[in-house]
């Protein structure tokens, strides 16, 4: 493996870089990702290293977080580093955005319909304490182009008086993708702030901050960053700079690298993002996963990793499509993240057993499978699916 593979080049079945149990069938990738073997090591590491408190060293407190951000910045296309924040999880970083921006009676705060709760919650408490409304936007019914009609009504429900619009780049039930290009420009247009949870997306699917300009951009590590669990990290734009964090950390503080003049109390931050980041942000088990998930990211490469997801699905697809089984148009969805829809009258317990016999292990959403490969799935796993599809129809 090297880190300068060539983004060109298809990128092959990475199965082996996994621990992933012999004859399972998972395509559920958006429910949590497999550790990678690197990231498992990097944790173990880092675990073992508190046997030894001198081992763990001031600098250490910062550099890890410190590579985290690099390569989380230069995978998303952001400025740098600064802009970067540590979070534990995505929810917090969502209220870091809610906390941050105002609302007032009259303006509205525009979501999607069924969205992840951790990017709803905060924006109905803005909602409660401003008197601002929050706009639910609402899919057509299923059918042909389903996708580029739900992109047309969210944009045409942001409008001079919205506030906020807190979207996925994937709808987590169906992969839905939005058009956050597009929905960036009219934000702008309109004055409104961008804060996007791409906890289902970045990793698999490229994203680019430079190109979306969003206010804020929020990603949980443990699904897509193929990182451990309890971790996240968040792009916050310069609109967020002198902003209020959620806790008032001392590692937060100018200078705290200086553990000796802690108590010199300062009213300035460090720079950038870094203000929001949570406290104890270092921890020497979590962060060397990150960055060793990151990295594998970084060899990888999400375009490479969502044409993989893309040309391991397609003939399989066809195929479901022949027997009955519908999915949105590729433009309008994840290759790494769909719902599949069932032919009318398909018994959905008798779906499921077919689908537990043969070690397929995906998420049934309401009345549609959703699938998430992702690149230590293979033809073979695509070939179980379709045989619990065929038996469900028997
Ligand atoms: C879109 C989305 N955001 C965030 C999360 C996880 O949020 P948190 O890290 O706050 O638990 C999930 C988990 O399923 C998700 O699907």
């Amino acid at each position: 493996m090297t880190a300068t593979a060539d983004v060109h080049t298809e990128l092959a079945c990475q199965r082996s870089a996994f621990s992933l149990p012999h004859g399972l069938h998972y395509l559920n990738c958006a429910y949590m990702a497999p550790l990678p073997v690197v990231a498992e090591q990097a944790g173990v590491e880092g675990v073992r290293r508190k046997r030894d408190p001198t081992s763990i060293s001031a600098r250490d407190f910062y550099e890890s977080g410190l590579e985290a951000r690099r390569r989380f910045a230069a995978l998303v296309n952001a400025e740098g580093a600064e802009r970067i924040a540590l979070l534990p999880g995505a929810a917090y970083g969502v209220a870091i955005a809610a906390r941050n921006l105002s609302a007032s009676v009259g303006q509205n705060l525009v979501v999607t319909h069924e969205q992840f709760p951790g990017n709803v919650y905060a924006w109905r408490r803005v909602a409660a304490e401003s008197g601002a409304q929050v706009r639910v936007v609402a899919p057509p019914p299923g059918g042909p182009g389903r996708g580029r009609a739900w992109n047309e009504r969210l944009l045409d429900a942001i409008d001079a008086s919205t506030a906020v619009v807190a979207v996925p780049h994937v709808h987590w039930t169906d992969g839905t993708r939005f058009d956050l290009v597009e929905i960036g420009v009219r934000c702008r247009e309109v004055g409104a702030a961008l804060v996007v949870d791409a906890t289902q997306s970045v990793g698999a699917l490229p994203f680019d901050v430079r190109r979306i300009q969003p206010d804020a951009l929020i990603v949980a590590t443990y699904k897509w960053l193929l990182g451990p669990y309890s971790y996240g990290l968040g792009y916050f734009s310069s609109r967020f700079d002198g902003g209020t964090p959620l806790e008032e950390t001392w590692i937060g503080r100018e200078d705290s690298e200086d553990f000796q003049h802690l108590v010199d109390y300062r009213d300035s931050y460090q720079p950038g993002a870094w203000r929001y980041d949570v406290s104890e942000y270092s921890n020497f088990a979590l962060l060397p996963m990150v960055v060793a998930s990151l990295e594998l990211l970084e060899e990888w490469r999400p375009e490479r990793i969502q044409a993989y997801c893309a040309a391991l699905v397609e003939a399989p697809l066809h195929e479901a499509a022949d027997l009955g089984f519908t999915v949105e148009e590729p433009e309008w969805r994840g290759a790494h993240l769909f719902g599949l829809r069932m032919p009318p009258g398909l018994d959905l317990v008798g779906l499921r057993n077919a689908l537990g016999r043969r070690n397929v292990v995906a998420s049934l959403r309401g009345s549609a499978l959703r699938l998430s490969p992702n690149v230590y799935n293979d033809a073979a796993d695509l070939e179980a699916l379709l045989e619990g599809l065929r038996e469900a129809l028997k």
